[in-house]
């Protein structure tokens, strides 16, 4: 066959961060997947905004059906976000068979299992390693190296945003506010910051890392969700004194019958290793039954870790396309429903 064609939704920090992984190592992507990748259509918003220089301005388009009509092309790549017209879209691209990959953690929240079963009845791939930790690959961590075991708890810190304001608020003494100012200079926020302030953020993210590790099919507006918005300096200050550190967690645990899922700030001893993974860096802990502990850590949010992760999903769902066997990476995500234990029976 030709070239693998691509249709990107959205150009901004990560959509941006994918052209630029693309140019520069398209020869080496090429061989990875045995055909070239070649970008056909790039939609966006405001088609005058200035893009990164491996966005050639041929591709900008503001008609959505130029990407998820256009029968030539083979992997939609949702990096717009949000949740009404991302749906609509990725909706429509897997239903008319094509590849899909997405970074987008609300809307696989809140309507990733459905998605995976129209991906599985249509025979094609829908990939999502960016959706959660950024550059860390714990999505194919979960889907492949831990197919064989059961994850019987996991816990970590997966909002870059809430990591680094903590941080800058802790050592550099910084107010929220300033805090999450910066965070949105460097790429880390989302488009509303307060999905990140306010957990909200986490627990989309521990949504997608329940359905993977547990089965799940939990929407998010059931969880234990706290966010960061109420701790203030003196509560670092406290912390330290007594030894601790504050850090924003996600975690959830298999007890068999029942699953708990719950984000919230926590008090960590500060020799532990949550407590020393800084700035924007993400670490998720994860407890198989035959395994036992397996960490992954690296940096949980912005334009280039966010494309790599997005980058080998393309690659994923362009080699399955070359072998005509699409559709084998969603197979792989078994989902066994278990109730989610009562939020009044969670201690935090
Ligand atoms: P940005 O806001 O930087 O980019 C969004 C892009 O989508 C822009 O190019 C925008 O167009 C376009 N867009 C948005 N809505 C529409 C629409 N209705 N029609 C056409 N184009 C639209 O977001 P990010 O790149 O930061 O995030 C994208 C996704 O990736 C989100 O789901 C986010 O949660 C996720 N993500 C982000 C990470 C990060 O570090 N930033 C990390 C991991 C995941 P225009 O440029 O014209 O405004
Ligand atoms: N806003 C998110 C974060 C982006 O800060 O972690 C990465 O998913």
């Amino acid at each position: 066959r030709g070239s693998i064609r691509l249709g990107l939704l959205g150009c901004g920090t990560v959509g941006g961060g994918v052209l630029e992984l693309c140019a520069a190592n398209a020869r080496w992507l090429e061989g990875r997947v045995g055909a070239p990748l070649e970008v056909r259509r790039v939609l966006v918003r405001d088609p005058a905004k200035e893009r990164v220089a491996a966005c050639d301005p041929r591709w900008i388009t503001t008609r959505p059906e130029d990407v998820v009509d256009d029968p030539e092309i083979d992997v939609v790549v949702e990096v717009m976000g949000g949740e009404g017209a991302a749906l609509e879209l990725v909706e429509r691209a897997i239903s008319a068979g094509k590849g899909v990959v997405t970074a987008n953690k609300l809307l696989l929240a809140k309507h990733g299992p459905r998605l995976v079963d129209l991906a599985i009845a249509r025979g094609t791939d829908l990939a999502f390693e960016g959706a959660v930790g950024g550059g860390i690959p714990i999505i194919r961590t979960l889907r492949e190296a831990f197919a064989s075991d059961w994850v019987e708890r996991l816990a970590g810190i997966v909002n870059g945003t809430c990591n680094y304001v903590l941080g800058r608020m802790r050592e550099g003494g910084l107010g929220l506010d300033a805090a999450v100012r910066e965070a949105q200079a460097k790429g880390y926020a989302e488009a509303d910051p307060s999905l990140d302030t306010g957990g909200h953020d986490a627990a989309h993210k521990l949504c997608v890392l329940a359905m993977l590790a547990f089965g799940a099919r939990v929407p998010a507006s059931a969880l234990h969700v706290e966010g960061i918005e109420g701790i203030e300096e003196r509560d670092h200050r406290y912390a330290e004194r007594f030894g601790y550190v504050i850090k924003h967690l996600a975690i959830g645990r298999d007890f068999g019958d029942a699953i708990e899922l719950r984000v919230h700030p926590t008090l960590i001893p500060k020799t532990s290793v949550l407590a020393n993974v800084s700035g924007v860096l993400n670490a998720i802990l994860l407890e198989g039954r035959a395994l036992g502990p397996c960490m992954l850590y690296g940096r949980g949010a912005g334009d280039l870790p966010t494309a790599v992760s997005v980058v080998s999903d393309i690659l994923d769902v362009g080699r399955s396309i070359v072998a005509g066997a699409s559709g084998l990476l969603t197979r792989g995500i078994a989902m066994e429903p278990r109730p989610l234990k009562p939020q009044e029976d969670i201690e935090t």
